[in-house]
């Protein structure tokens, strides 16, 4: 009989104490070296707390890739919370992705979801929903701070419905009461070039600029998630410093927590116990881009299961490379399993060219003549079970918010 590689997995031997906390989206308690940061929000904010609902305030922070721009708006929204709290002040605090919300709709009906106020799905414009979160804000006495998290995203800025210039508009002329302050995350602000002028001058009022992190800086960062993560001594302190002069250009500390990962990973994989100069070589050789810079998450849900099955087969097959046609009977397969209904064949390829122009898989096309054409779709980076594993937790919390 076949092994059970479930029970062989159960009992395996992991060198990771935890490995969620090499996940990206995991927020340490500690956020290190952004003290000046964090400070200065607090003053921004501060009124939020001493007079409230008396203040609305605009902040956009900005900086590179992978520099904590995220994770210190989510660090700042806890600091808030606890203080309000403290003193019962009703704050809420929201943080939308603009690139999963990427319309004004989705966004807007993501916070009132947020806020557990429901609202039918369809039926309703934007402005609508400004209406009632405005409503909603004023009958609850709520005061909210809202993220708009990656803005650049938002696909229809060029509709006549400005979302920002209504956002910051939520207020009551009549009492002069105020329900709500905005904070804009973006990497660059070049990008923001579709929004309207005045939109653009209300967000430049206070801007918050992320420098990029020192190497010892990162060497910290890096550390602790070490300590969380890892059992002891796996990773010597010297290697740690190598990952840390490697990003140090970028200072995405997204790339350092990955090829740690990486790395432990493939030391698992070769039956060892500590991870060498060898395998910290390996994992940033061969570092995922789509996971590096967090590109799985553009992915339409389709494109997503299409790549999950790539790597299924891969990694069931042990070959380099499969073909088109088993693609579509695994991926048939899959969207039944899911009770999901699967895409017709010229969509399927599309799919599989977007995924190609992501520069996430290869497709080589073999032919003698258009009726023996044979493609095969093949991933560059390794290694493939990372990134499987990536794909099924995409999937699975794509089908609890189904
Ligand atoms: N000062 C810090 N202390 C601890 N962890 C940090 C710090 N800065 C960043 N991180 C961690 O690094 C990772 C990347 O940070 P984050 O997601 O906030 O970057 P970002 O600037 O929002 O990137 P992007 O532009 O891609 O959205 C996260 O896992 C975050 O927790
Ligand atoms: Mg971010």
């Amino acid at each position: 009989m076949t092994l059970n590689f479930l029970e062989e997995q159960y009992y395996r031997k992991s060198l990771f104490l935890n490995e969620e906390f090499f996940e990206v989206s995991y927020l340490p308690e500690n956020i290190i070296h952004r003290e000046q940061e964090l400070i200065m929000l607090s003053k921004i904010f501060i009124k939020l707390i001493e007079t409230p609902f008396r203040i609305s305030r605009k902040v956009m922070i900005y900086g590179d890739v992978g520099i904590g721009k995220t994770a210190i708006a989510r660090t700042f929204g806890r600091m808030l919370l606890l203080s309000a709290n403290k003193r019962d002040i009703k704050i809420e605090y929201v943080h939308i992705n603009c690139r999963i919300e990427k319309s004004n709709f989705k966004i807007l009906n993501q916070v009132l979801r947020k806020l557990n106020c429901t609202v039918p799905i369809r039926g309703y414009s934007p402005q609508d929903l400004i209406t009632i979160l405005q409503d909603y804000l004023k009958s609850n006495d709520i005061y909210l701070v809202l993220v708009l998290d990656e803005l650049n995203h938002i696909q229809n800025f060029n509709s006549n419905f400005d979302i920002i210039y209504s956002l910051t508009r939520l207020n009551d002329i009549d009492t002069s009461r105020y329900f709500l302050s905005l904070i804009v995350i973006v990497r660059d602000i070049t990008l923001l070039r579709n929004l309207d002028e005045s939109t653009i001058s209300t967000l430049q009022g206070s801007i918050l600029t992320l420098k990029k992190y020192t190497i010892s800086q990162i060497v910290d960062i890096l550390n602790g998630r070490i300590e969380k993560g890892l059992k002891k001594g796996i990773i010597k302190e010297s290697f740690v410093h190598l990952i840390a002069e490697k990003i140090s250009d970028s200072g995405d500390i997204r790339k350092g927590l990955n090829i740690i990962r990486n790395a432990v990973k493939i030391t698992e994989a070769r039956g060892k116990s500590h991870v060498s100069c060898n395998e910290i070589h390996h994992a940033i050789k061969n570092l995922i881009p789509s996971l590096q810079d967090d590109a799985l998450s553009i992915l339409t849900y389709h494109q997503t299961l299409l790549l999950y099955v790539i790597t299924i087969l891969l990694l069931e097959r042990k070959e380099k490379r499969v073909l088109f046609s088993d693609i579509q009977k695994k991926y048939e397969e899959i969207c039944f399993q899911y009770e999901e209904i699967p895409k017709k064949n010229t969509q399927i390829w599309n799919n599989l060219q977007s995924l190609k122009n992501y520069t996430l898989i290869n497709i080589k096309t073999i032919s003698k003549n258009v009726k023996g054409r044979k493609s095969y779709c093949s991933i560059n980076s390794i290694p493939i079970d990372i990134l499987n594993e990536e794909l099924n937790q995409k999937i699975n919390n794509f089908l609890l918010t189904r």
